[in-house]
């Protein structure tokens, strides 16, 4: 006969039994059928001392114990002994027993009894019966011991409740950032134990919201001080009933600081960046006094223009930027030339006319998150292709670069030059109504008329 243990181990040995009995004659019997049976005998006691001392030396399977055996120690003393310090199935062997004996033998947890005299058949069945129990139990322990030791060494906080919504276990991430043990909350209602609201509605987080429900940020509030978290609560199913729920928070301190500390570092990057292009615009105009503001006031009208035109945030950050810079090249123009009081020369002029290439070679090395420097680049082009440096036409100039060149011209027109009066705002608005779809985009002078002549557009700086 095989054994439920050999069945289950894969090896071919036969369970070893050690048989504790004083009576000689008994003993025998039982060894014999045991061997019968297909088992072997690890050992032979007549007392409880001598019991235990072969289950230390030889470790067997399972002990077939008399509880009545002479000397200091009964069949339950022994198992009591035994049970401590060693996982061994234990049967107890009795011709009969009163009540207190039974009392005392169940508090031992035997897996079996057999009242002598007995069948082959039912020690059989017992033994079997016990060697199946025993590794139910030891498997299920060794189950119990890998999923504690994973539920504890999870870092987030992981709390199980039954479908009352009362605590049953919480693992040590859990006990730490609540400041409390299991054995403090155990059983106790989840709602009226853990204090979580959402930061957003402060409202407070309840497991009956949804079976399975995440929420990326809340506060907890516990001994431990107020805590950001992330919820997650997911449904225990048991075929189509809720038993019970998981629930998964994540201390989300760090990830909070940490995101400050990036809105803390982009908004400083932006400032840099702002004041780079503040710090480049006054240098230009530094040496072109006579236009000082000009950037600035085109880059206004402009970006009026481009919101008129429902433009983007994101192009119409990219014209105030470009309006700023888009002259930001005169620094390569001779002062002579820049604060002329007279007409320029031809040869003046072209050397003007570089100032666009200028400042594209400047901003060009500059990682703008926008076609800055091209814009620049195309500032003087016109739709006919009739500007420069490179002829463009129609589409081919970016939109950006469409609208500063209005802009351009218009503030340009309207403030007073070197070699001029102000020519005043109605004349530059006579030149971009000339200029309307041959020189300039139509649409770009369609809206910069509605701002100036409906909406009163002026400049503010
Ligand atoms: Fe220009």
């Amino acid at each position: 006969m095989i054994s439920y243990s050999d069945k289950n181990s894969g090896d071919k040995t036969p369970a070893r039994i050690l048989v504790v009995e004083d009576e000689a004659i008994v003993s025998l019997d039982i060894q014999g059928r045991v061997k019968a049976l297909g088992y072997q005998i690890a050992g032979v006691a007549t007392s409880g001392e001598q019991a235990i001392q072969i289950v230390a030396e030889k470790s067997p399977d399972l002990i077939l114990m008399d509880i009545m055996l002479e000397g200091s120690m009964d069949g339950i003393d022994t198992a009591t002994v035994i049970n401590k310090v060693y996982d061994i199935p234990i049967i107890y062997l009795t011709a009969y027993a009163d009540n207190d004996t039974l009392k005392r033998a169940k508090i031992t947890e035997p897996f079996g009894y057999i009242i002598k005299p007995f069948e082959d058949r039912e020690l059989s069945l017992t033994i079997e019966m016990a060697l199946y129990k025993h590794h139910a139990e030891s498997t299920l322990n060794e189950n119990r011991r890998w999923l504690k030791t994973t539920f504890d060494s999870i870092d987030d906080a992981v709390i199980t409740t039954d479908h009352h919504g009362r605590i049953k276990s919480m693992n040590k991430s859990a006990c730490a950032l609540m400041g409390n043990g299991i054995d403090d909350l155990f059983g106790r209602y989840f709602h009226e134990t853990v204090n979580i609201f959402e930061n957003a509605t402060a409202e407070a987080v309840s497991l009956s919201s949804g079976n399975d429900s995440i929420i990326d940020d809340a506060i907890l509030k516990s001994q431990q001080g107020t805590i950001p978290v992330s919820i997650n609560i997911s449904a225990i199913e048991d075929k189509e009933d809720v038993v019970g729920k998981v629930v998964v928070l994540r201390d989300i301190s760090e990830l909070k600081k940490s995101e400050e500390a990036l809105r803390e570092s982009l908004s400083q990057l932006r400032r840099t960046f702002e004041e780079t292009v503040v710090s480049l615009t006054a240098m230009s105009e530094k040496r072109d006094p006579y236009t000082s503001g000009h950037q600035q006031r085109v880059a206004e009208l402009a970006c009026r223009i481009a919101t008129k035109m429902e433009l983007s945030s994101e192009e119409i950050n990219s014209i105030r930027i470009a309006g700023v810079l888009h002259d930001v090249g005169k620094i390569s123009i001779p002062a002579e030339i820049l604060s002329k009081p007279t007409r320029l020369t031809d040869l003046e002029m072209n050397l003007m006319k570089t100032h666009s290439e200028a400042g594209y070679e400047i901003l060009k090395g500059i990682s703008f998150p926008w076609p800055v420097a091209q814009i620049v680049l195309q500032h003087h082009e016109r739709m006919d292709g009739k500007g420069y440096p490179n002829g463009l036409s129609g589409e081919k100039i970016l939109r950006e670069a469409r609208i500063i060149a209005v802009a351009d011209v218009v503030e340009a027109m309207s403030s007073h030059r070197p070699y001029r009066a102000a020519l005043g705002l109605p004349k530059a608005m006579a030149e971009i109504a000339r200029g309307r779809g041959t020189s300039y985009d139509a649409e770009v002078v369609d809206a910069c008329t509605q701002l100036i002549e409906e909406e009163d557009f002026s400049f503010e700086t």
